[in-house]
């Protein structure tokens, strides 16, 4: 052949391997466009990280940057780390503009969530945010999972992928938690709705919780049972959080909580509980339609459909 025929044919096959690479990308990755949604997360103010939270574990892991308004959170073979809010909430909006450690993360979790278990160990209430490294570099997976009162016996967890690279840019989670319900939002696209219904008001989180944002070894626990643990070689893993917002009702926990009595009838109701307006009680049907199609194109587990697990499917689930 001669050399120009050897370049053709070269440039002909370079060309092959770019499609196959650019396809077989596109496909794991599940990068989509999504659609446009109303931001909630405007409607909220934000709160410095070092103000809203203090350090609960790891805290030669932790910095706080930008005169606090963004905190790095690492992961290394000492130890993870992890954030607490100062105040305990009954109700709120919680969001995080979080950016993912890149590079290859498999048994890397990180947690963006609410809890009472210090609390009420017995029948404590929780709202999971899990975004969960996996075997592939960049195959971030989100988990949402809901306990009420102490309902550990059953998980109701569902995944998705994400639409994005969240190891690029930071892209918003976000928990909003009021009487009607819980919703899970992902750069403000619903993509869970748990109701409170009131013919199972055992299985709805209902006393005050402490929020906490984390970086820790989930090895045993995320990766089919230790299939893919953490490489150290690749550590430190280091996740960003800031945008945080925590527009809640603030708590004693102890206290009974009575849902309705909160910030009623004062001027300043929206101080203290500002998600128990009528424009919280349900989604607007433009995020209705996002939820449908977050649903749709990128949740591949959810304990609704897991039939193999529950003999008799919980009740929320009929
Ligand atoms: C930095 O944070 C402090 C509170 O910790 C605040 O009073 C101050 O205004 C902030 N400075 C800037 C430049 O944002
Ligand atoms: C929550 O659990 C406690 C203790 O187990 C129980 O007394 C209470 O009735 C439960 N609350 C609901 C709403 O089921």
């Amino acid at each position: 052949m001669a050399l120009w025929q050897q370049k053709q044919v070269l440039s002909v096959l370079l060309l092959i391997i770019l499609c196959l690479v650019n396809f077989v990308s596109s496909h794991e990755n599940h990068f989509y466009t999504a659609p446009i949604v109303t931001p909630l997360t405007d409607s909220f103010p934000h709160v410095q990280v070092d103000l809203g939270f203090s350090k609960s574990f790891g805290a030669s892991n932790i910095q706080f940057l930008s005169n606090g308004s963004m905190a790095t959170l690492a992961l290394d073979k000492n130890s993870g780390s992890g954030l607490v809010s100062r105040s305990r909430y009954y109700y709120g909006f919680f969001s995080a503009a979080i950016k993912l450690p890149s590079g290859l993360s498999s048994g890397v979790v990180v947690a963006f969530y609410m809890s009472n278990a210090d609390v009420f160990p017995h029948n404590h209430d929780e709202i999971d945010i899990e975004l969960l490294g996996h075997d592939k570099s960049n195959d971030w997976v989100i988990q949402t999972n809901i306990y009420a009162n102490g309902s550990v016996s059953t998980g109701r967890e569902e995944k998705f992928y994400l639409w994005f690279n969240p190891t690029e840019k930071f892209h918003h989670y976000s928990i909003l938690w009021n009487n009607y319900h819980t919703v899970f939002l992902v750069d403000n696209i619903p993509v869970r709705e748990f109701t409170h219904n009131s013919k199972y008001p055992s299985i709805y989180p209902s006393k005050p919780m402490s929020l906490y944002a984390t970086i820790w070894d989930g090895s045993e626990w995320a990766t089919h049972g230790g299939k893919y643990p953490v490489n150290y070689k690749y550590a430190p893993f280091v996740v960003s959080f800031t945008d945080m917002e925590l527009s809640g009702s603030k708590s004693n926990p102890t206290e009974t909580p009575v849902p309705s009595s909160c910030g009623k009838s004062l001027s300043s109701s929206l101080l203290l509980d500002p998600v128990n307006g009528p424009e919280f009680m349900k989604l607007s049907q433009q995020q209705i339609e996002a939820m449908d199609w977050a649903r749709r194109k990128l949740m591949f587990y959810s304990y609704c459909n897991d039939r193999p697990r529950f003999k008799v499917l919980p009740p929320e689930c009929h």
